[in-house]
């Protein structure tokens, strides 16, 4: 399958397996097929354990490819050697070299591929003003912050002009208001250079806050891949739905269906709605996933709502988070915005009206 010559796409995975030998072996990616764009911001997101990092490694070819296939502009290097592959890796934990000086840290990887001292220096101060750190070529790492050298990390990958970088984790040793401060830092730096960036986090908001495009993995396996607004509006499944933000989930029988929309029967005899569907017919079980933000409080004036009592509060700063049963074993999550004085909207044990569009219902067959 090598015919793959479309040179926009930087990166193509047929069918990739490894299996980390043992007793038992491990199975840590399953067979995953993918295709990343040149110049794309990519990511790689899942919890702990379901495979991010190994298959960045078998990209990087530092683990050997058990089953599979993969493709870089074009060239099968399946079998190439980590050293010859146009691809740079950054790691969660910079490793600076702790006796050089930040300019030769980042030059470092430039002289070993020849290139004469000079220039070397050159193209490292170019890299070193890259991520705004240009007055700090003559210092040394332990004179620089957690943030700072990860920069200088990021300079160091950089230097030789890799096609693609892989991001293994970066920022998550860093604190929560570095971290984000980061996340346009590294949109900038993938945006200037025009190298395609493979960036692997367990982190829902670096990826929808960062990415072009997110795999969402779990268990060595890819569930969906989508731009972030895909992902968010249109989960694939109950896994990507639940990773990814908070969700309601609802097992449902369809109960009728008219014109404009779909009526489903939820556990307690509520009615809940879907625009129309194709294929989607009476008695078919389904799932329902619903945003706790896509749910509005409306007076009891409103037609088509449901009633609910306030059971529990949480109160977030810009929002606050109201479970509300709608029976005695059938709760729903609702998210409102706070504005000016924070007072809560309804308090516990007070009877509330919820309106839900139709059109933030998402649907899954059963
Ligand atoms: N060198 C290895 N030998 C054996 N098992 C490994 C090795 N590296 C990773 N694994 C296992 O493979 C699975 C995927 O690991 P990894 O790719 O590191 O996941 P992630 O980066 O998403 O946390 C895990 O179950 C992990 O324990
Ligand atoms: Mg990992």
């Amino acid at each position: 399958m090598s015919e793959d010559l479309d040179l926009s796409v930087a990166i193509t995975a047929n069918n990739l397996r490894k299996v980390y030998p043992g007793n038992p072996p491990v199975v840590a990616l399953k067979s995953a097929s993918l295709k990343i764009a040149d110049n794309e911001f990519f990511t790689l997101l899942g919890p702990s354990g379901c495979g991010k990092t190994t298959l960045l490694r078998l990209i990087a070819g530092f683990e050997d490819i058990t089953d599979g296939e993969l493709i870089l502009y074009g060239n099968n290097i399946s079998n190439l050697p980590p050293e010859i592959r146009p691809v740079n890796t950054v790691f969660q934990h910079y490793s600076l070299f702790p006796h050089m000086s930040i300019l030769e840290n980042v030059a470092f990887g430039l002289r070993r591929l020849g290139t004469a001292k000079l220039q070397a220096e050159q193209i490292a101060q170019e890299m070193l003003e890259l991520v705004h750190l240009g007055d700090y070529g003559s210092r040394m790492p332990n004179q620089l912050s957690g943030g700072q050298q990860q920069r200088v990390a990021l300079a160091r990958a950089l230097a030789p002009q890799p096609k693609v970088l892989l991001l293994d984790e970066p920022l998550s040793a860093l604190d929560l208001k570095l971290r984000q401060a980061m996340r346009s830092e590294l949109k900038r730096l993938q945006r200037e250079t025009g190298i395609t960036f493979v960036f692997v986090t367990h982190d829902q908001e670096e990826a929808l806050s960062m990415s072009d495009r997110i795999a969402v993995m779990s268990s060595g396996e890819i569930q969906q891949i989508g731009t972030p607004d895909e992902i968010y509006e249109r989960p694939a499944n109950r896994f990507v739905a639940d990773f990814i933000g908070d969700a309601n989930f609802y097992d449902a029988v369809v109960n009728t269906t008219s014109e404009n929309n779909i009526n489903y029967e939820i556990h307690g005899g509520q009615i809940l709605q879907s625009p129309i569907i194709e294929g989607i017919t009476v008695g078919d079980k389904v799932t329902l996933i619903l945003r706790p933000e896509k749910i509005a409080f409306v007076d009891n004036k409103v037609k088509n709502t449901l009633l609910g009592k306030v059971s529990e509060i949480a109160y977030l700063g810009n929002t606050t988070d109201y479970v509300i049963s709608l029976s005695d074993d059938l709760t729903m999550k609702v998210r409102a915005e706070n504005h000016f004085d924070g007072e809560p909207i309804a308090n516990i044990g007070e009877s509330v009206n919820l309106a839900i569009d139709p059109k933030a219902m998402r649907v899954l067959s059963a």
